[in-house]
């Protein structure tokens, strides 16, 4: 585990990567801290970078591919593919701070996951999806939202800077263009044993973050 962890462009203390994973291309991977990702994952980034931002989360068997073959004349698929010739990268395949990814999740080159998203499980991504925003399927659609707009606000207020943080008039604009009429999943409510758990480890850990209350 630390030897993979060690061949990867970044990879902060605190990224939790579990085996039995597999990574080509460990030099374009960035991981940053508190990213975690589950077993029997396959990363393929020879071509373009894998980026995962702080606080984000993936589920059993992710698949990441950075780049795509080129068909070439009078090239034979075999030695196209082997040899990488004529790879075409769209961009880097990047997934913003706090997204959660389910089960079995495809990311294709193209794929930019926004801040604070939630992948369903089974659902394949090879484009932009905006923040906060809930997808499923194939091709994927946005069921839901992650909070609502008072939420992605206090939100935002607990987990980044003033700098780091998408304004009101940005949070206005998502709700605008794409979450009209739909329904947000989360919550603000938290048990006591659950608020408990969560205020030890943050006094355990150094984590400089404040408790949600
Ligand atoms: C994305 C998710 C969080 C949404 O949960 P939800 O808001 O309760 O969604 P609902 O069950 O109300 O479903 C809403 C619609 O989306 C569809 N849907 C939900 N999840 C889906 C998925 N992963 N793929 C395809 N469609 C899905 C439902 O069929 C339903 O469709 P309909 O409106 O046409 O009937 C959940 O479905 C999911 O995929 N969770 C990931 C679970 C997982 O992988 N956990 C591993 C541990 S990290």
């Amino acid at each position: 585990m630390n030897k993979l962890k060690s061949l990867l462009a970044k990879c902060s203390p605190t990224t939790q990567l579990f085996l039995p994973s597999r990574i080509l291309g460990a030099k374009n991977v960035y991981l940053h801290d508190y990213v975690r990702i589950m077993p029997q994952s396959v990363i393929m980034a020879s071509g373009g970078k894998f980026i995962m931002k702080k606080f984000s989360g993936a589920s059993f068997n992710l698949t990441v591919v950075t780049s795509n073959h080129r068909p070439t004349v009078g090239i034979p698929n075999f030695f196209n593919n082997s040899l990488h010739i004529n790879e075409v990268i769209k961009g880097d395949v990047i997934i913003e701070e706090d997204c959660w990814l389910g089960m079995n999740v495809s990311l294709l080159p193209g794929a930019h996951i926004g801040r604070g998203a939630i992948v369903g499980a089974n659902t394949l991504v090879n484009r932009e999806i905006p923040p906060y925003a809930v997808v499923v399927g194939n091709p994927n659609r946005i069921i839901a939202t992650k909070f609502t707009r008072t939420e992605i606000i206090q939100h935002e207020k607990k987990l980044y800077s003033q700098d780091e943080r998408l304004s009101e008039k940005q949070v206005d604009e998502l709700f605008d263009k794409y979450y009209a009429g739909l329904k947000s999943i989360g919550t603000s409510e938290l048990n006591e044993p659950d608020f408990t758990t969560y205020n030890d480890f943050l006094a355990s850990s150094n984590i400089n973050y404040h408790s949600i209350r």
